[in-house]
């Protein structure tokens, strides 16, 4: 398959002749599994960009030469040398020694990111033959999750369903798994969870001999792409699969269970990645029913893993999802951050918590989680959600590079100014052993992987993200629209234009000022704002007449606030200094109540409702603008896409318009039509 809408941003597009002739011969000097991804890389690209058949060889006066350090250390000096020796296993050097170019590391992992680099620069039509770059990833771990199931569902797919399973069974066609390795390589990405984190009941034997074989063949098929491979498990598997009358971490039969059961898939698959577990969240088995905590629960795992390099990554999604609305005093946004704080340094140092970036989940826009960095000595990742569950669907268009550098960006002063999540996941912060980031995956069995084409730049920039949190938000959008649209001037502007409003757009039609939600339950596209206000989800806005927010102060609300280190405590605590954007997080305000820009918060809803949509239109305006330079199909999926969020829009601009000029009786200072 090698539509554009399949290749996402590897197209592989004729870019410029220049460094035709460089390419024709190219020395690749490893033969492992993944030298071999890298000569195969190499033929497809140079065969589309080129038209040519490069001579792969092992000629190290070949003017490409790609090897690792050992190989090839007679073409390097002494500073060269040096320069790997302080580099981490997947960091490359790529270099041109007298006309040569060199493409070296300590790992064949590192050369595949090498090669990807330099096509990636050859795609946004630089010249390559002089390049010079030393680059390590800042984060070790850079993980996708996929929520898919046997039944080949993907739980919040937006995509089609899953490439990897189909009616209950693993797929035979692997090409496609394959595909989307490239995908994750070429942006940096190491790890991979292949099954939804609620491991149903077949997906639980997903560790026995029933399924190990052929879970193999797809932690084979990612490995060679330097990507490995972990299941999501159940945490009650030693009684669903073999009977046991318990699953209680701390006894010794369930221990043993547990270890003969990783010792039997590290037989299969040696370089097994470890678990990823969701316990005791959402109805989900887990320590809590036998009285233990989660450091019992995952030290158990992990104590199995250990002797074979493995890791467990275990979620803190845990809240009280059969809350009462009518109490006041649960607050879920503590719940994170109230179960696992207390039980720092406890964990075993392959055990790994994920944490999702904010405190609900995944909402349009959240505070920063403050359990990320709270835990001095246990080791953290963040969790992501590249999936648009809550911010449009991938029908619509939400750029959320921006919303993650956000985050990252967000100085916890955790150990003082400049303690950025950044920095904290990066390992930088507390001197944790593993970190990084996951993100559940956007993909399904669509011609395009993403359902909206647009949505391919998410998954896009979070590679690039967990590789380099650096890199702006404009930049990888360039980057990503450039490789995947060329490189045309009125493309890449207006393109990128549209990307880079559509956070704030998405924002500005849905619920306002931080409060979230306000969403149809269950499937969460649209607008239903009193759709979880009595549900057991610990979900609520508390609008009446009066007013509307979340009081979760120290004094007079739930005492979330104190929950952050100085001075973010104080700049959320204190209303005066809350940020507008999410005023209704924090406090419970009368609809008049004056925010920082000038306006009311009945006002501000208005405003950014009526204005939200109206920027929907623009959005396709500009759009429109270009369609004379993309390919017909392309341009055919996103109108499509645009028209359905177009719709979506006006649907929350008028119902939300509506609901709180029913409950306030405050009238439009502009005299919109509201219904
Ligand atoms: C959200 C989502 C669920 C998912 C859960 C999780 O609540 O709606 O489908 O299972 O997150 O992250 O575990």
């Amino acid at each position: 398959q090698t539509s554009t809408m399949y290749n996402m941003w590897l197209q592989y597009k004729i870019v410029n002749e220049n460094n035709k002739d460089f390419w024709r011969e190219v020395a690749v000097l490893s033969n492992s599994c993944i030298a071999r991804s890298i000569k195969e890389e190499l033929r497809f690209a140079l065969n589309s960009m080129y038209k040519i058949a490069p001579d792969i060889t092992t000629n190290h006066q070949a003017k490409i030469v790609i090897g690792v350090i050992k190989e090839i250390s007679g073409l390097l000096n002494g500073k060269q040398k040096e320069i790997i020796a302080d580099l981490p296993e997947e960091g490359y050097l790529i270099t041109n020694n007298q006309g040569q170019l060199i493409l070296t590391g300590k790992t064949d992992k590192a050369l595949l990111y090498a090669v990807f680099h330099v096509l990636r620069e050859v795609q946004l039509g630089n010249d390559v033959t002089s390049l010079n770059v030393v680059e390590g990833p800042k984060n070790i771990l850079r993980m996708v999750n996929q929520w898919d199931n046997l039944d080949g569902s993907v739980e919040r797919g937006y995509s089609g369903n899953s490439i990897f399973y189909e009616n209950g069974e693993i797929v035979k066609d692997k090409s496609r798994i394959r595909d989307y390795a490239r995908f994750l390589a070429s942006v940096g990405i190491n790890a991979i969870s292949i099954n939804n984190v609620n491991v149903w009941e077949e997906e639980t034997y997903f560790i026995t001999k029933k399924y190990l074989p052929e879970i193999k063949e797809i932690a084979d098929i990612f490995k060679s792409y330097g990507v490995t491979l972990y299941l999501s498990i159940n945490f009650a598997s030693p009684i669903a699969i073999d009977g046991l009358d318990t699953a209680d971490p701390l006894v010794d039969k369930v221990r043993k269970w547990w270890k003969e059961k990783v010792t039997e898939i590290y037989q299969y698959i040696p370089y097994f990645g470890g678990f990823v577990v969701k316990a005791d969240s959402e109805h989900r088995p887990g320590p809590f029913t036998y009285g233990r905590d989660h450091a019992d629960g995952s030290n158990m795992l992990a104590e199995a893993l250990a002797p074979y390099n493995g890791k467990v990554i275990w979620r803190c999604f845990v809240y009280n999802c059969v809350q009462d609305w009518r109490d006041r005093s649960t607050d879920r946004a503590r719940a994170a951050y109230d179960h696992f704080k207390p039980l720092d340094g406890k964990f075993h140092e392959n055990v790994i918590l994920q944490i999702k970036n904010g405190p609900m989940d995944f909402q349009v826009r959240e505070p920063v989680s403050p359990l990320i960095g709270a835990m001095e000595h246990t080791n953290q990742m963040v969790e992501f959600q590249i999936a648009q569950e809550y911010t449009g669907q991938q029908r619509d268009l939400c750029y959320l590079i921006p919303q993650w550098k956000h985050v990252l960006k967000f100085d916890t002063h955790i150990k003082g100014e400049g303690t950025t999540i950044e920095e904290i996941v990066a390992g930088n912060v507390h001197s944790y052993k593993y970190s990084g980031l996951a993100a559940v995956s956007n993909i399904g069995n669509d011609d395009n992987w993403t359902g909206n084409t647009l949505a391919q730049a998410n998954l896009y920039g979070y590679g690039r993200l967990t590789w380099n949190p650096g890199l702006a938000a404009e930049t990888i959008a360039k980057e990503w629209i450039q490789q995947t649209f060329g490189k045309k001037e009125s493309v890449l502007k207006t393109m990128e234009e549209i990307l880079m409003d559509s956070w704030h757009i998405y924002e500005n039609y849905t619920a306002p000022l931080g409060i979230g939600w306000m969403v149809t339950p269950h499937s969460h596209y649209g607008p239903n704002i009193d759709g979880y206000e009595y549900s057991r989800w610990g979900t609520y806005h508390f609008a009446d007449r009066q007013g509307i927010g979340v009081d979760r102060t120290i004094e007079t609300g739930t005492g979330y606030t104190a929950q952050y280190e100085m001075p973010n405590q104080l700049l959320y605590n204190n209303i005066d200094t809350c940020p507008d954007e999410l005023l209704l997080f924090f406090h419970h305000v009368p609809y008049k109540y004056t925010l920082k820009s000038g306006k009311t918060v009945i006002q501000h809803i208005y405003d950014t409702h009526f204005s939200g949509y109206e920027q929907v239109e623009q959005l396709i305006s500009k759009w429109e603008t270009i369609k004379e330079h993309i390919d017909v199909p392309r341009y055919k999926n996103i109108s499509e896409r645009f028209s359905m969020q177009k719709r979506n829009a006006k649907e929350w601009r008028d119902q939300i318009n509506t609901y709180f000029y029913r409950k306030s009786g405050i009238e439009d200072e502009k005299r919109r039509t509201i219904y």
